[in-house]
């Protein structure tokens, strides 16, 4: 048994930022992060746009950036959110400065780049490799506080609250709280209990519940299954986000290699594979509309054509300029055999964020007592109905800070429970057929992939719920029977956010930002016909 006094689960931008701050201030304080692979390997690390933030105020201001987030966000964001968020940005962007992050500069003033739904340059990256650079600059910080100690392969399978200590809880009982976490040592398979005064989940999102995503193996929605199994309340799990342009590979990657929005900012097409333009269809912005739009244009081309993907034009662009600022995905093409410089970029939507989770308030806390939650799987309110591009990062550095401070005041007024009981692992042995786990794994994507995917109806999601419910009663068979592994625990997991997303979406009587739904159109100003 580990006692420590706040437990961070996840190490990407949201959970390391936290720990940062906490360590910092509160010296006397223990704090443990927990990752479930390497510490490396988060949805932050592959982030390639950048994080957007008021920078040049000559040109732009806090109002137009609240404007673009609204606009985005489709009438669905909590306004307070979004001024909190892009009020306190440029001031959190600046210490990732001053931990050591590199942003590239245009001479001497940092170059700011354009993605759908801005209406200014807001954009500070890192080449291509605006996450990467970021996920090292925190681990080298991290590394920095002797009380802040790293779990790697410690992988978190349930959060800890009164239903372990024996008292039957529901989500309508007052004062649930969390005590810890019990977590899988993956190196070892010994599962240990970790209690803590609080506890911050962290876990980033859950692409990997659609057969195509940008997400990495990791995003699997552990963090919003587990608290949502610890009754807390969880909002606008409907709204999924596609990036509409994740490179067409016949070869079928997992996670789909990502072209960032940031090459149109820059200037690229979208266009059919045959070089027409048809975004004028859709938006005036054309390509560079929101997500939303443009991720719903190129679904409804493609099926329209019964054409496996569609494609980007950068054969204008400047070549020496395109390969400074997205070396990676040159080269990624390259290796294809694409020719940026020459041929279409051939790019299929992918599943990318989820702009709900777990229900926050302006500080971090969740509807459970002493459970915060931070990043991709809280929902904060910023982004409604639509997350517009590159506020991710932003919101994660917003709120990891606000939840550190707030932790900061109440942590000397809240007590250990010490009488957590072990894990109880009897009844259980080691899984006599993988095959069942990562067959089911397969059939839930396939099931979220074509009913519940970008354009929905009610009878698709219908379907999708007889379907689940079946892959529900075979895990929950298999989960008590068998000996825990990451595996059965994802699949439980991604069973879960599939089933939040399907109700979520089911109960939703309207087509907004992200949830389209053929049986309630929204009159789109612009858009005459009807998606398939
Ligand atoms: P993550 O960075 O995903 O970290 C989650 C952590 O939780 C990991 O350390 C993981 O190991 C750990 N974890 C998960 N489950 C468990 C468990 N059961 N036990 C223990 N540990 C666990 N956003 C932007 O703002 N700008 C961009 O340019 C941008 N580009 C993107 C490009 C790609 C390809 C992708 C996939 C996303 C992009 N995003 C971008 C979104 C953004 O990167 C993420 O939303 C953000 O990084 C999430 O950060 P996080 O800290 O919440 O979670
Ligand atoms: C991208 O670079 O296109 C991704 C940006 C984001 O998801 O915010």
């Amino acid at each position: 048994m580990k006692k420590i006094d706040v437990l961070v689960i996840g190490s990407g931008v949201a959970g390391l930022t936290l720990a940062i701050k906490f360590a910092e201030r509160h010296p006397d304080k223990k704090i443990v992060v927990l990752t479930k692979t390497n510490k490396e390997e988060s949805n932050t690390r592959y982030a390639q746009g950048g994080v957007a933030a008021v920078w040049d105020f000559e040109t732009d201001s806090f109002d137009k950036h609240i404007a673009d987030t609204l606009d985005a966000g489709d009438g669905l964001c909590d306004e307070e959110a979004v001024n909190i968020v892009v009020k306190e940005g440029p001031t959190r962007v600046k210490e990732l400065i001053e931990w050591g992050t590199r942003f590239d500069k245009d001479t001497t003033a940092y170059d700011l780049g354009r993605e759908g739904g801005h209406s200014e340059n807001r954009v500070l990256h890192y080449k291509d490799l605006t996450g990467w650079e970021i996920q090292r600059a925190l681990n080298e910080k991290a590394k920095t506080y002797p009380n802040l100690a790293y779990f790697d392969h410690y992988f978190a399978i349930d959060l800890i609250t009164q239903h372990h200590l024996g008292r039957q809880v529901t989500r309508l009982s007052p004062g649930v709280q969390c005590f810890g976490a019990y977590v899988l040592n993956t190196r070892n398979k010994e599962i240990e209990t970790f209690i803590a005064k609080v506890t911050v989940v962290a876990t980033g999102g859950a692409g990997q519940v659609y057969k195509t995503t940008t997400n990495p193996s990791i995003a699997t929605g552990d963090g919003m299954a587990m608290a949502y199994r610890a009754m807390a309340r969880m909002e606008n799990m409907e709204f999924v986000q596609f990036h509409p342009t994740s490179l067409f590979n016949p070869a079928i990657e997992n996670p789909a290699f990502l072209v960032s929005e940031a090459v149109r900012g820059f200037g690229a097409i979208i266009k059919t594979p045959e070089g027409k333009e048809f975004m004028q269809k859709y938006d005036p912005r054309k390509s560079l509309a929101p997500r939303d739009i443009v991720a719903r244009a190129i679904d409804n081309e493609m099926k329209m054509k019964g054409q496996d993907f569609m494609a980007l034009d950068c054969t204008h662009l400047d070549k020496e300029a395109f390969i400074a600022h997205f070396p990676t995905i040159y080269n990624k093409c390259k290796s294809l055999g694409i020719d940026v410089m020459k041929d279409l970029v051939p790019v299929v939507p992918a599943a990318h964020y989820i702009c709900g989770g777990i229900k926050t308030d302006k500080v971090g806390r969740s509807s459970v007592q002493n459970l915060y939650a931070c990043g991709e799987c809280s929902c904060t309110g910023l982004h409604g109905a639509n997350r517009l591009a590159s506020n991710s990062l932003l919101e994660g550095l917003v709120f990891a800070e606000r939840a550190a401070e707030d932790i900061g005041k109440r942590i000397d007024s809240i007590e250990f429970q010490e009488n957590i009981p072990k894990w109880d692992a009897t009844g259980t042995t080691d899984p006599k057929e993988l095959v069942l786990i990562t067959q089911s794994i397969k059939e839930l994507k396939e099931i979220m992939s074509s009913y519940v995917g970008i354009v929905r109806t009610s009878v698709r999601m219908s379907r999708a719920f007889d379907r689940l419910h079946l892959l529900y009663e075979e895990t929950e068979k298999i989960y008590s029977t068998t000996t825990i592994s990451p595996q059965l625990c994802e699949l439980r997991n991604l069973i879960t956010i599939a089933y939040l997303i399907t109700k979520s979406a089911a109960m939703r009587k309207e087509s907004r930002g992200l949830h389209y739904t053929t049986d309630y159109l929204k009159k789109h100003p612009f858009l005459e016909m009807t998606l398939m």
